[in-house]
């Protein structure tokens, strides 16, 4: 993770280097920094902690210049102080990094040995070491820069700052994203558009094994061998306004109440909302040839895979293989060219979904990629680009970005399903009036829940541990409302498909861990009842997350019983995100944690 940016700049660039910082908190807060160039001397501010402490210092230290580099950190190697926080400095070198030098040791090793005095924890200080180690054996700045790129091993966006070149910046990629901004007279470096839309909408994304120097007009990008390679430029959509809370406390709380208009432009985008049908969005993906559809995401991307799974197999008979990225790339499982893969992805950047993507292109696969950052890695590697038309979403824990790839994955289902003769034209009408619903209800929910759940989040934020429990597409919302849960409030929490309690979680019931268990009338209904059963009869808590059906159904004593409207079993995912989102949230702000940063997380994860 992390976020950089460089500017080549006539005006001074502290400023506005802090301001592309604010951009990419997202990509990790743990500590920031910034080095500019001024009559040949480079300085550099830098703190632990969240981007106001180091904008508190360079109000009381300003750093001038108009050549500069900057970065917000998600740790990786060494832990987040002032010491280890970028920009790093050796013998007028100065380096900011996102991702992870995987040789570091043996390099650090190597340069130790010819005497240089490492005094960092991180990585990327091996960066600098060679790079100021090529300059001493008298190579050119870019000369250096190859070399250097030639010995690091691993995944990063670096862009380099020399003291005795007060007219360029130099970048390398591999892996993260790294994207070069085209202004009038001034040209910048950003780990993506979002940063740079205040100075410039003129991108140009580097790939994988490009090295690019940049001066105040333009950019000469090259391999690591310095043979020049053309990438073109585009206009990027991505917004210069930053997003604010409105009258929200949090961006996760703004966010959560956005979700009934954010699934409208979703929905609008796949289905034809008067018509009732599904809408041909253009892609060459054709349902019905395929034999299977191999999907892969991280966290609660995957969960909502999970889902997506369900439906493509039940609605379209289309078998579906999902795994988490992270085991989904090694698991060299066999893949043939009548499956698809589609990867799930907010940010369209996380590495390990990324890598997912790139071994299943290889073996040939058609690729669909359900992204909500259109301009990402993901997005542009993909051969058919779904968009989940969330806006941006600040809060790190995701909420509206889920809600809206279920919608998608819901409506991608039912085109599935109806190319493959699974679902008739009647079906899809009332599949869709169905979906058509979903804006209305999820807004209505939201406000009928708000109270009872804020008053439940009290209590529940006086325990440490929690269980969900959930059975059909239930069990995947279980996941996601422990991974919520734990994310935010850090409360131990725990989900299970309900069915397997009593094969070992059963051993933790006591009064000291409720059990929350998600429960639409359908028809897993009096099953997953009976498991309930099974928590009350050893004196578990029971928080019993129903629709009206299911209230009227069940008799048991519950410590709470949320009750949602009766909706149809495809909408119900979205539905009861509902309350385990907001009671996350409010559980969190009893519990006075940084709910929009959560300790340890970024919102973009870029490394392995
Ligand atoms: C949890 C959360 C993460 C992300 C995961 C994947 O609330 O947000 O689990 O879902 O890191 O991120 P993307 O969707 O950007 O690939």
């Amino acid at each position: 993770m992390c976020g950089i940016v460089g500017i080549v700049g006539t005006q001074p660039v502290a400023g506005r280097l802090v301001d592309a910082l604010k951009r990419l908190e997202y990509r990790g807060y743990d500590s920031a920094g910034v080095a500019t160039l001024e009559n040949g001397l480079m300085d550099r501010r830098r703190a632990e902690g969240k981007l106001f402490n180091l904008e508190k210092i360079l109000s009381e230290q300003p750093l001038p210049g108009t050549l500069g580099i900057a970065h917000t950190r998600w740790a990786t190697h060494g832990v987040p102080n002032e010491t280890n926080a970028h920009p790093h400095f050796v013998e007028g070198v100065a380096v900011v990094h996102n991702g992870i030098i995987e040789n570091f040791s043996e390099l650090r090793d190597e340069l130790t040995a010819e005497g240089a005095v490492f005094t960092t924890q991180t990585d990327t200080e091996v960066v600098a070491h060679l790079l100021a180690g090529f300059r001493r054996e008298g190579m050119d700045h870019k000369a250096a820069m190859l070399a250097m790129l030639n010995r690091v091993r691993g995944a990063y966006a670096l862009v380099v700052m020399f003291a005795d070149d007060a007219d360029h910046l130099y970048a390398g990629r591999f892996g993260p994203p790294l994207a070069i901004g085209h202004g009038r007279g001034e040209m910048f470096l950003g780990s993506d558009a979002i940063a740079l839309s205040p100075f410039t909408n003129k991108i140009t994304y580097l790939v994988d094994g490009d090295c690019a120097i940049i001066n105040h007009r333009s950019a000469e990008i090259m391999d690591y061998t310095g043979r020049p390679v053309k990438r073109a430029s585009q206009i990027s959509q991505a917004s210069a306004f930053l997003v604010d809370k409105g009258n929200h406390r949090h961006f996760m709380e703004k966010e959560i109440y956005e979700q009934p208009e954010v699934i409208s432009h979703a929905l609008s985008h796949y289905v034809d909302l008067g018509a009732h049908t599904i809408k041909q969005t253009g892609h060459d993906i054709d349902f019905a040839k395929l034999r299977g559809l191999a999907i892969s995401a991280c966290g609660t991307a995957y969960l909502a895979g999970l889902i997506g799974k369900y439906w493509f197999e039940r609605y379209a008979r289309l078998p579906v293989e999902i795994d988490v990225a992270s085991e989904f790339r090694y698991r060299e499982m066999p893949l043939s060219t009548d499956q698809a893969a589609f990867f799930i992805s907010q940010s369209g950047e996380t590495a390990d979904t990324l890598a997912s993507l790139r071994y299943c292109k290889e073996a040939g696969l058609k690729i669909g990629a359900i992204v909500n950052v259109r301009e990402s890695t993901i997005a542009r590697e993909a051969d058919a680009m779904f968009p989940i038309l969330a806006g941006p979403e600040i809060g790190v824990a995701s909420t509206k970005a889920f809600t809206c790839q279920l919608a998608v994955l819901a409506s991608l289902a039912i085109e599935a399903g109806k190319a493959r003769g699974h679902i008739d034209a009647a079906q899809e009408k009332t599949m869709v009036r169905h979906l058509a619903e979903l804006p209305r209800i999820m807004s209505a929910v939201a406000n009928l829940i708000q109270p009872q759940i804020e008053n439940l989040s009290r209590e529940l934020s006086k325990f440490k541990d929690v269980l969900y429990l959930g059975r059909g597409t239930s069990f995947p919302l279980a996941l996601e409302g422990a991974l919520k849960l734990k994310e935010i409030s850090y409360i131990h929490a725990e989900g299970y498909a309900a069915g397997e309690l009593k094969h070992g979680p059963i051993a933790l019931i006591d009064e000291n861990m409720p059990v929350i268990v998600i429960a639409p009338h359908d028809r897993f209904f009096e099953k997953t009842v009976s498991n309930m059963q099974e928590v009350a009869a050893r004196g578990g808590r029971i928080i019993f997350i129903t629709d009206e059906n299911g209230a009227a159904a069940s008799k048991l004593e519950t410590m709470a019983t949320i009750i949602l409207p009766n909706v149809d079993e495809i909408l119900s995912p979205m539905v009861f995100s509902l309350p385990i989102q907001l009671l996350a949230y409010h559980t969190a702000v009893f519990m006075g944690t940084d709910v929009d940063q959560p300790r340890n997380l970024a919102k973009s994860v870029t490394v392995e």
